[in-house]
């Protein structure tokens, strides 16, 4: 894209702020805008952001805000509020939480940057997405979950601890819906350009298989609260195929019209994102 590029992130929690921070140090666009209720918090925060820019430099404009108008003119628009996970929660128990702030932030957006493209971060990603869609009536196309480039990563970082190969020489691919139930597909995740089949012995790829779908879980189990590095980083890697129009393929959810026998649901699917 070029001229003056916005992003606007919803809410200044782990996730959100990790997200700006990525955001900033990659120097993609020209602001990033972090919007959260919390008086004065995402304005100290985007502060603190702005100096560390003269020691990594970026020039991206980092500002923080309480005002949903501050999102006019983004180009993407990255949501992340609601509540995290705490220890023994599902994902699907955060809908009666998180519900209402979805509903609200996506009549923010549906106002305030109309010609958007939404990223939704914020959990449980299926449901999420959906009601996304169903209140700001954006085309299908404009409305994308992260979620499967998180669940790709950690089987990619899995593999990785397991056979000691570069990150750089390992691919992975998972689909579906965002929560235990999740597909690593490992005929279709590579070392080294081979199946990971062919590499990994089966109860050692069968683990592996088994703490992806977990993954979430495990780090909540740890910290208390949901992962958010992993989680950003994913979110940002999706906004700089859009961003620059670099067309990756990479597993999101994306809103279904007939393909893969699924009508009108948002699952984990490879999307080209440009
Ligand atoms: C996770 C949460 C963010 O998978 O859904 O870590």
């Amino acid at each position: 894209m070029l001229g003056n590029t916005k992003v606007t992130v919803i809410g200044g929690g782990h996730v959100g702020e990790s997200c700006t921070f990525i955001l900033a140090v990659k120097d993609l666009v020209n602001e990033v805008v972090m919007i959260d209720i919390k008086e004065n918090m995402p304005q100290g925060k985007a502060l603190d952001m702005m100096q560390a820019g003269p020691i990594m430099g970026y020039d991206t404009r980092v500002t923080g805000s309480n005002d949903f108008a501050s999102m006019q003119g983004s180009d993407i628009v990255i949501m992340t509020a609601g509540f995290p996970r705490k220890p023994g929660m599902t994902r699907e128990d955060l809908i009666g939480q998180n519900a209402p702030i979805m509903k609200s932030v996506a009549e923010q957006i549906k106002e305030y940057a109309p010609d958007s493209i939404v990223i939704v971060v914020s959990n449980p990603l299926d449901a999420m997405t959906y009601m996304c869609k169903k209140i700001t009536g954006f085309p299908d196309h404009r409305i994308i979950g992260q979620a499967g480039v998180l669940d790709s990563t950690r089987f990619m970082a899995f593999l990785g601890m397991e056979t000691g190969v570069s990150i750089k020489n390992i691919t992975g691919m998972t689909l579906g819906s965002h929560g235990d139930d999740m597909v690593p597909l490992s005929r279709f995740s590579l070392v080294g350009g081979r199946p990971t089949q062919e590499v990994v012995e089966k109860d050692k790829l069968d683990a592996i298989i088994s703490r992806t779908k977990k993954g979430g879980g495990e780090i909540v189990k740890l910290m208390g609260t949901s992962a958010y590095w992993a989680p950003a980083a994913g979110t940002i890697l999706m906004a700089e195929s859009i961003l620059l129009d670099k067309k990756m393929i990479l597993p999101c959810h994306a809103r279904l019209n007939g393909e893969y026998g699924i009508e009108g649901l948002f699952v984990g699917v490879p999307v080209q994102l440009g």
